[in-house]
């Protein structure tokens, strides 16, 4: 989503940003703008398109400055024009202002400024809030934003400068993430580290309701009344190695490929072999209270959502609590029946998906204990619920969920081990799943050997225009994440189904061009699955089956098979989804397709 850089120091602004951009353009944007103080007034440049319109736009004119602000803008109000690009000015054209999020009172806003005789170029809520600021602009910028966000509803993270106070930036954040870069005689603001990494690894984590103060001498943190906020500097641990391509010709390759080690690190350091369970320590809740949880809520959306129905299958069986999964985006808007027996889990690639944190704060307000997986350290889900584990999967830049889907599930598993050995698992039982998973990565990697064979099979599907994914169990949610996959990236429309749901409807789309992927390893249902794979065959389905070794029966019946290495029951989805994330990645590539940014996708949806 939209990409909030800004910059204040000694060094020319104007590259600095523009490479910050470039850091940042994986979260998905469809125009792009920079502003500069250059001593002779503010400069503002912005183009429609991608960050190479900009550059082109900036070709020997990139405007000299030490302070600026630059942006990605993913559309919400108004078309992805030139016009309706951040950054935008106020009326007198003295004050820039970039914006992620939503002021949901901008109608009212503008039209109480039309009466008084503003006009405006563009369709956005942005130029209405830079032109508030500067109706209440009285010399101080802190002030002029101050007062103007205190006219304001909705989500927003902002980042304004003036020519007239060519020595301040001033940023603000209310639902919408970020940080504070601290460096040796320079300071940066941005709506993640990525553009902050090669900078510095310092930085301040700005919570909502708080803005900062940028100036040549150091930072200030304040509420929007007068008070000043002591702000902790955390240390970022990525580096710049980790969100770089590092050889692979997309980022969603190369995490991939990642797998392997990041499973290895969402695990390390939880696996308790001796007692045959997990230690989760950032849970922050004893056995006991552990044990009193009589009912578990898992919300998070889209991937993250996938995994959730995972976690709802490992967590019914092996600890036999209840579990529900609730779209975030659903959860928040009904009347959920939440006491403080219930656990609320928000699960979270980034920590800064709005419905996922909008949801923990509704379970929080009725009572609720909530836990957190969680891959981005610092966060805002991370640092709003009361406990928790990060995925530690390392950077995930592709638009695409991959390794992330894959960690989430481990992390599910180490709750899910934790959890049942304070019920009813024995401890032998524990020390089984503990090898299963310890067996995992190298199992992911041989999956990840066999590539070319996933390629060649994406070769001969590239011009479907439907696949349908099926699977049952466990496996189902697989079906949906690997239909969602091969949809957000190839732009074929796939769908997935519990495999026995197919006679219910989808059936009647089958015939010789429809292929149909199997998820069917031998688990318990697998001849229930076989059956599913005849009725397809009967009416003329090309079948994929993502099948254990030794497979005979599906691979007599299957058009094609993929072997899985085998595993316990509950951990199939992370060796079954492997396949799938490469068919779509293939598919997307030979078809032409950006899959490390899909058109109208934003990494991190920070709206509503
Ligand atoms: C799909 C994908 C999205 C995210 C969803 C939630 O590949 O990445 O569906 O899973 O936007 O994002 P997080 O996990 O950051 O809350």
């Amino acid at each position: 989503m939209c990409g909030i850089v800004g910059y204040i120091g000694p060094r020319q602004a104007g590259h600095l940003l523009l490479d910050g951009l470039r850091r940042l353009e994986y979260r998905g944007y469809d125009s792009a703008g920079i502003a500069l103080l250059n001593g002779g007034g503010l400069e503002v440049i912005k183009t429609s398109g991608k960050l190479s319109n900009l550059e082109k736009a900036l070709v020997g004119r990139v405007p000299s400055g030490t302070l600026g602000i630059a942006h990605t803008r993913w559309a919400t109000h108004g078309a992805p024009t030139e016009i309706n690009a951040h950054p935008h000015t106020d009326q007198d054209g003295n004050i820039a202002v970039i914006h992620n999020g939503i002021i949901e009172n901008a109608t009212a806003i503008r039209t109480a400024l039309v009466n008084i005789g503003h006009t405006f170029e563009s369709d956005t809520d942005t130029e209405v809030l830079a032109h508030l600021i500067g109706a209440l602009f009285q010399g101080d910028l802190e002030e002029a934003v101050a007062a103007a966000l205190k006219e304001v509803d909705g989500a927003y993270g902002i980042a304004v400068i003036s020519a007239q106070q060519p020595d301040v930036l001033v940023a603000a954040r209310k639902g919408s993430p970020l940080i504070v870069g601290v460096g040796t005689d320079e300071w940066f603001v941005a709506s993640d580290a990525s553009p902050l990494l090669e900078h510095t690894r310092s930085v301040v984590y700005l919570d909502d309701g708080e803005m900062v103060v940028l100036t040549r001498d150091g930072y200030r943190v304040r509420d929007l009344q007068v008070t000043e906020i002591q702000k902790p500097v955390s240390q970022i641990e990525w580096d710049l190695a980790k969100i770089e391509r590092g050889g692979f010709e997309h980022f969603m390759l190369k995490e991939i490929f990642e797998q392997p080690e990041s499973l290895r690190n969402t695990l390390r350091g939880h696996l308790l072999d001796d007692e045959g369970t997990a230690r989760l320590l950032g849970l922050n809740l004893t056995d006991d209270e552990l044990k009193r949880i009589d009912r578990i809520v898992i919300t998070a959306c889209g991937t993250s959502w996938h995994s959730s129905l995972i976690g709802e299958y490992m967590i019914e069986e092996l600890a036999r609590v209840p579990v529900e999964v609730e779209y975030a985006s659903e959860f928040r808007y009904r009347n959920p029946v939440i006491d403080e027996r219930t656990l609320v889990i928000g699960i979270s690639q980034s920590g800064e998906t709005a419905d996922t944190l909008a949801a923990i704060r509704e379970a929080k307000a009725r009572g609720a204990r909530t836990l957190g997986l969680v891959n981005v350290v610092g966060s805002t889900i991370a640092r709003e619920v009361e406990g928790g584990t990060y995925l530690h999967a390392g950077p995930e830049i592709g638009v695409a969920s991959t390794k992330a889907f894959t960690s989430q599930i481990a992390a599910l598993a180490l709750f899910t081990l934790r959890l049942a050995r304070l019920k009813d698992m024995s401890i032998l039982q524990g020390r089984q799943f503990i090898q299963a998973l310890r067996e995992l990565p190298d199992k992911v990697q041989q999956i990840l050997d066999r590539a070319p064979d996933v390629e060649r099979l994406a070769e001969e599907f590239l011009d479907s225009s439907n696949v349908l994914y099926l699977g049952r169990g466990v496996n189902f949610p697989v079906a949906l994440e690997g239909a969602l996959k091969l949809k957000e990236i190839s732009y074929i429309h796939a769908e997935g189904y519990p495999a026995a749901e197919m006679k219910h409807g989808p059936i009647a789309l089958i015939d010789e061009n429809m292929p149909v992927v199997f998820i069917a390893p031998k688990d318990g249902v697998h001849s229930k699955i076989v059956s599913n794979i005849e009725e397809v065959k009967a009416r003329g389905g090309k079948v994929i089956a993502l099948v254990n070794e030794g497979d005979a029966e599906i691979e007599r019946l299957a058009d094609k098979t993929f072997p899985i290495p085998d595993t316990v029951d509950l951990l199939t989805p992370i060796l079954t989804s492997l396949p799938l994330q490469l068919f779509a990645y293939y598919v997307a590539v030979r078809r032409g397709c950006n899959v490390d940014q899909p058109r109208n996708l934003a990494k991190s949806v920070t709206v509503e």
